[in-house]
């Protein structure tokens, strides 16, 4: 019989399940709230209670996509942090009931790390070790991943994520929330070279954000509304260039440094098709083997818990009931 596993991710504003049977994701149903829209960003009291109108849903129906009934789980894994609270609390709560009512064992998970596993959810996976770029909403990393219960954080951001980043110039332009991949499919049609933002360099491996946002700030009001709609996608395709440097010019030291072959991409961005274009322009230049997942583990995500708790199962590494949710949750802790 196989052992099957259900996973529960609820950090932010994506409700989300689903059903790994062994090592191979069956299901990974996503709610993702559109409340926030109107807000120009993630409302952490709509968020949770958005999460507890969904939740049952959502496992009903990553249950149902599966064929598994609730008999056949082995063990619940969910998202312990980094995440909101509040949103935190529902995942963990609802995964702690279903763990003792069903008298399995509970895994508890690290929302970064398990962006990173995404990567061992399909072929091709990479080996250990890997270095991985994490980039979405709330973090910009670049992690040595040497094995999945031992990662190695050397450089992030020291202020905004570059996701937030994409968002709140975004929003500057008026395309509402979240901004990324409006921005991102703009800019295809833009000349990357149009204008030129300062870059605003942090030391060693670091990254900042919080610069190019306030410059593109004191750019954009200056212009008129009409100005803004007939430059909207060199505008785009010019900040994205920008923030894609920034990221490209850390990797490339980080690769230098670690002297690694392998890189790997996650979180929200990697949907990013300029960061992308250029990760392949330079993964072929130097010989690197580049690891995209597929879009529906790129971004927040129960499939990538369920992998992340699939190594854990395999090595018996239950949380008791008594585990808090923690909203800044380091990696390795
Ligand atoms: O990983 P994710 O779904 O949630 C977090 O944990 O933050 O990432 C969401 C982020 C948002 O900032 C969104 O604007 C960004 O990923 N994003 C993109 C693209 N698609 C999503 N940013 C740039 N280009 C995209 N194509
Ligand atoms: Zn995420």
């Amino acid at each position: 019989m196989a052992t099957c596993l259900l996973a529960i991710e609820t950090s932010c504003d994506d409700t989300s399940a689903a059903i790994l049977c062994n090592g191979k994701v069956l299901s990974n149903v996503v709610a993702s709230q559109l409340e926030h829209d109107s807000w120009g960003g993630v409302v952490p009291e709509l968020a949770a209670r958005a999460h507890l109108a969904n939740i049952e849903v959502v496992v009903r129906e990553a249950l149902k996509k599966a064929d598994i009934s609730l008999p056949e789980l082995s063990a619940i894994a969910y998202t312990r942090g980094p995440g909101l609270l509040g949103s935190l609390l529902i995942g963990s709560s609802f995964a702690k009931s279903m763990a003792l009512g069903l008298g399995v064992p509970l895994i508890a998970i690290n929302h970064m790390e398990a962006h990173i596993l995404a990567h061992f959810i399909d072929e091709p996976r990479p080996d250990f070790p890997f270095l991985c770029l994490t980039v979405s909403g709330g973090h910009t990393q670049l992690v040595v991943v040497n094995n999945y219960n031992n990662m190695e954080v050397i450089g992030e951001t020291l202020d905004d994520a570059v996701g937030e980043a994409f968002d709140k110039i975004g929003k500057m332009m008026g395309l509402g929330f979240p901004a990324g991949y409006k921005i991102d499919k703009l800019a295809q049609q833009g000349n990357p070279l149009a204008f030129a933002f300062p870059i605003y360099e942090v030391g060693d491996l670091n990254f900042s954000f919080s610069g190019i946002k306030t410059a593109f700030l004191y750019f954009i009001r200056e212009k008129s509304p009409v100005w803004i709609e007939t430059n909207l996608a060199d505008v785009c395709a010019s900040i994205q260039h920008t923030l894609v440097s920034l990221l490209m010019k850390k990797v490339l030291k980080a690769m230098d440094k670690t002297g690694l072959k392998q890189l790997a991409l996650a979180g929200g961005v990697s949907a990013n098709l300029g960061l992308r274009k250029r990760l392949e322009e330079e993964a072929q230049k130097r010989n690197w083997t580049l690891f995209v997942p597929d879009f529906q583990y790129c971004t927040d995500n129960a499939g990538m818990v369920a992998m992340a708790g699939w190594f854990k199962f395999q090595n018996k590494e239950f949380a008791g009931l008594e585990t808090a949710p923690n909203a800044r949750l380091k990696i390795g802790e």
